[in-house]
């Protein structure tokens, strides 16, 4: 019997909710949103959907009564204010950090036990800030990002090459942002480098189109995306729920990995039903290392400006 709370019923986590319940991920999934009715409506809607797509999960929704979410073994936690066009993820932490800071506080009142996936942005700093709060060991707050943006990556790559997606698989590092580490050497197509399939210069240009992957979308749309984001944050509820031990890139607390332990960052994780219960080592070129030490820093920058 597995149970799994996502607080805020906006966009993204709507749509994990939905993807959870199609899925059938959880027996019970419980919405949760601090505007009046909203959960309740979205859930309820989700749960009337279950007849016609044949789920036989229960969603139910919450206007701020944390007392539903008791006992989840996961809680994904996407509240928060998304990016409007010309901001950047990090013009949100003064709000988010706050809405973060009280969500966890009362998550952990009732599910000490659970595994905390973290959307809100910016995401390596509202990670961190859950840790603080949770006061959870590593393995049980993790941020959701590096699905997604290797998610963009792997598209654009499938596209450029006529291939399947499902045929395409890549590894990526560091922060969600501008300076995230897209790793062409651990990119492969069938098991083909992606190297010896694509000219550099068109590799380049995938590389980064993704690391701008969500600011296209917040120009197109005026808000920041949610199939993939929601999808990817289920897929990694997925992987615990059902201890998959996927090789996933997720956002961790790092001690020593990568010669780092001073911040959240985006490294190849091992998710089972312990969280995340390995991170994997990647030897580095100089370049790659550079650019993971560059990603590092700006994360460093912005979990100072939430120290202050
Ligand atoms: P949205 O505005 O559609 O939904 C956010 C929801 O959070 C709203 O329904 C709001 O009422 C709720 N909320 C605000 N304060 C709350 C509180 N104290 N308790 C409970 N609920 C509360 O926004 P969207 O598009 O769903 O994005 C959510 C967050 O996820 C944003 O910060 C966005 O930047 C981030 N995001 C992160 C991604 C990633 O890769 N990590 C990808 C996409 C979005
Ligand atoms: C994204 O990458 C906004 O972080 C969000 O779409």
């Amino acid at each position: 019997m597995a149970k799994v709370t996502v607080v805020g019923a906006g966009n993204v986590g709507a749509t994990v909710a939905d993807v959870l319940a199609y899925r059938e991920v959880a027996n019970e999934v419980v919405l949760l949103d601090i505007k009046e009715g909203v959960a309740e409506g979205k859930a309820l809607d989700i749960f009337q959907k279950s007849p016609v797509t044949m789920y036989d999960t229960r969603t139910v929704g919450a206007t701020n009564d944390y007392s539903k979410t008791a006992n989840s073994d996961v809680v994904v936690i996407t509240s928060g204010l998304p990016r409007k066009p010309g901001m950047t993820r990090d013009d949100l932490i003064g709000v988010n950090s706050g809405i973060v800071k009280s969500v966890v506080e009362q998550v952990v009142k009732y599910s000490p036990k659970a595994i905390l996936i973290i959307v809100s942005n910016p995401l390596d700093v509202m990670t961190y800030q859950a840790h603080l709060t949770s006061k959870f060991p590593r393995n049980r707050v993790i941020g959701m990002a590096g699905v997604l943006d290797t998610a963009r990556y792997k598209a654009f790559i499938a596209e450029a090459l006529n291939v399947s997606v499902k045929d395409v698989q890549a590894q990526l590092l560091g922060g969600h942002g501008d300076t995230m580490v897209p790793l062409p050497r651990y990119t492969n197509v069938g098991g083909i480098p992606v190297t010896e399939l694509l000219p550099k210069k068109k590799l380049d240009a995938i590389v980064e189109r993704t690391k701008n992957g969500g600011g296209e979308l917040v120009k197109l749309m005026g808000t920041s995306a949610w199939y993939a984001p929601g999808a990817s944050a289920a897929a990694m509820v997925e992987a615990i729920i059902k201890d998959q031990k996927r090789v996933f890139p997720c956002c961790v607390k790092l001690e020593g990995e990568y010669g780092i332990d001073d911040c959240y960052l985006g490294v190849p994780v091992v998710l089972g039903k312990k969280g995340a219960e390995k991170v994997l080592k990647l030897k580095l070129t100089k370049e790659e290392n550079e650019l993971l030490q560059t990603s590092r820093k700006h994360v460093l920058e912005v979990m100072a400006v939430l120290q202050k």
